[in-house]
């Protein structure tokens, strides 16, 4: 498949995915890090992350389809059409094998890649993210979200989400934080956030799963998250096998957001304990 721009690593580049255009970006050598960003956000989340550990690693962020600059159609949105799309991002790179990490709707498109591509995996870190399948309640909570988005448009998603994102005490300090926040959710289309809405409500339950990951697995939770709380990422650790949890202090749902030199430590403490044994 052709690239539409062959920009040099470390900038934007768009690609043809499945009849789309993905934007990501790919910046330094070394292990591949793949970040999924979580909903309805995009790729420049993990601007901390890119920045701290490129040196070391090769890092790439990927808008998710419906998400920042990659295009938003109008269907198809499945969790695992999202997994098809980095598994042929990745054939276009020529990248074999990488460690994964994703947040929140990251880490539910993580499970739909282990099941088809677990021979890809090398390491997983799961942060803010649940196991569990939507209950018919969640379900009905995204049908309203997405009349919100279709009525009002993303800004009012944005009112909806910041405070289930981000810790009370962060929203009234670091108002850059927030603003950022808000920027990236109101920079999607309707259709991008209607769409990964219905996909998220349609996820399988990734619980069954759970004992059959068998690659290093890190398990991060902010400890004030509310939307996919501690007790879910204790939930993970106690069923993959030789997991690790980390609960972080100060933060919330965007944990890499709130407390971005943590977790930047934390991923690349895991990338390097991966490398090491790669070459051992
Ligand atoms: C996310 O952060 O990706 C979303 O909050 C996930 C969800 O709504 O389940």
């Amino acid at each position: 498949m052709p690239m539409l721009r062959t920009a040099a690593r470390g900038r934007l580049v768009q690609a043809q995915i499945n009849g789309i255009t993905i934007a990501y970006s790919d910046q330094g050598t070394g292990l591949p890090i793949v970040f999924l960003h979580a909903f309805p956000l995009n790729r420049t989340m993990w601007a901390t992350q890119e920045k701290a550990l490129s040196s070391q690693f090769r890092i790439i962020t990927i808008d998710l389809r419906g998400h920042g600059e990659s295009d938003a159609p109008l269907w198809l949105y499945t969790l695992e059409q999202s997994a098809d799309d980095v598994n042929a991002l990745l054939d276009q790179l020529a990248i074999q094998q990488a460690l994964f990490v994703g947040l929140s709707m990251g880490g539910y498109i993580l499970f739909a890649f282990y099941r088809k591509y677990a021979a890809r995996v090398k390491g997983l870190i799961l942060a803010d993210t649940r196991a569990q399948a939507d209950t018919a309640e969640e379900k009905d909570g995204r049908f309203q979200m997405a009349q919100t988005a279709y009525k009002k448009g993303p800004s009012a998603i944005a009112d909806i989400m910041i405070p289930k994102l981000i810790s009370p005490a962060t929203i009234q300090t670091k108002q850059d934080l927030v603003q950022q926040v808000r920027a990236m959710i109101e920079g999607n289309q309707i259709s991008g956030i209607t769409g990964n809405l219905m996909a998220m409500a349609e996820r399988s339950d990734s619980v069954p799963l759970l004992s059959q990951i068998t690659c290093p697995t890190q398990i991060i939770v902010g400890e004030l998250d509310q939307a996919t709380p501690p007790s879910d990422a204790k939930l993970m650790a106690g069923e993959i096998p030789n997991a690790h949890l980390a609960i972080i202090p100060g933060a919330a749902h965007l944990a890499n957001l709130e407390q971005p030199t943590t977790i930047s430590q934390i991923v690349s403490s895991f990338a390097s304990d991966l490398a090491r044994k790669a070459k051992s």
